[in-house]
């Protein structure tokens, strides 16, 4: 059976990163995948990036997968070995969460092939994707704040393990009730309109990510 993986890397168990992925796992769920969601930030998971004990570079060693013993080394096992990877995380300050990217740094840096650059340790070839998610209104703005050199390159990582994609929600929901809060730059109205109208388009984007994804995975 097709095994998806989905990443929630936002802190926010609820949030728009997570409504995606879930999302999304519904879609790889109604074409037959097995599908598992982790949230980076639960309370009683705790990690770190890498740790740089070396171990996955080691002569005669377990290559691919990071070893270090912790909370992420069982999820990690699962993400070298599933077929299709989804990570989601919320632009934050212009960049990745902090704990999507100790993630990466623990899932990358073991298919780093220190003997051969051009061919990267890959347990399993898959497809993947990072939903990224931000108040930032459109793509013009996006390229603007340069968030296609930040995030895109970090979702791009992925392009190591098989054929990867980006997937954007824009002018996203931040909290449930505007009023509470001094945020005249994001207007009550406005993101309630994008709420309404927009994300249930975003939603339905994902959940055809989510199918297309395994769907393509049977292919590799
Ligand atoms: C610490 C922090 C930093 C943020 N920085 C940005 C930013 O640089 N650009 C942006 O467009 N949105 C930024 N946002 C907004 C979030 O990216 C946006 O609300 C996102 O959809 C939240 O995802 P979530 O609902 O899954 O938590 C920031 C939010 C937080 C909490």
């Amino acid at each position: 059976m097709t095994k998806a993986l989905f990443i929630n890397g936002s802190p926010r168990k609820n949030g728009n990163t997570a409504l995606l992925l879930k999302r999304a796992m519904d879609g790889a769920i109604e074409i037959g995948a097995e599908a598992e969601l982790v949230n980076l930030y639960d309370r009683c998971f705790n990690y770190k990036g890498c740790m740089s004990c070396f171990a996955c570079k080691v002569k005669g060693g377990r290559k691919g997968v990071c070893s270090f013993k912790d909370d992420l080394q069982p999820i990690l096992e699962k993400a070298v070995n599933a077929d299709v990877l989804v990570c989601g995380t919320p632009v934050y300050c212009g960049y990745p969460s902090a704990n999507l990217r100790a993630f990466m740094e623990r899932l990358i840096f073991p298919a780093v092939n220190y003997s051969d650059f051009m061919h990267p340790v890959v347990n399993k070839p898959k497809y993947s994707a990072t939903i990224i998610t931000m108040n930032c209104p459109d793509e013009e703005e996006y390229h603007r704040n340069s968030y296609d050199v930040l995030m895109d390159v970090n979702g791009r990582s992925l392009g190591m393990f098989g054929p990867t994609e980006l997937f954007y929600s824009f002018d996203t929901y931040q909290f449930n009730d505007y009023s509470r809060y001094d945020a005249d730059q994001l207007p009550a109205e406005h993101k309630k309109l994008m709420r309404e109208t927009q994300f249930p388009k975003d939603l339905e984007r994902a959940y055809e990510l989510g199918k297309q994804l395994v769907e393509k995975s049977r292919d590799l």
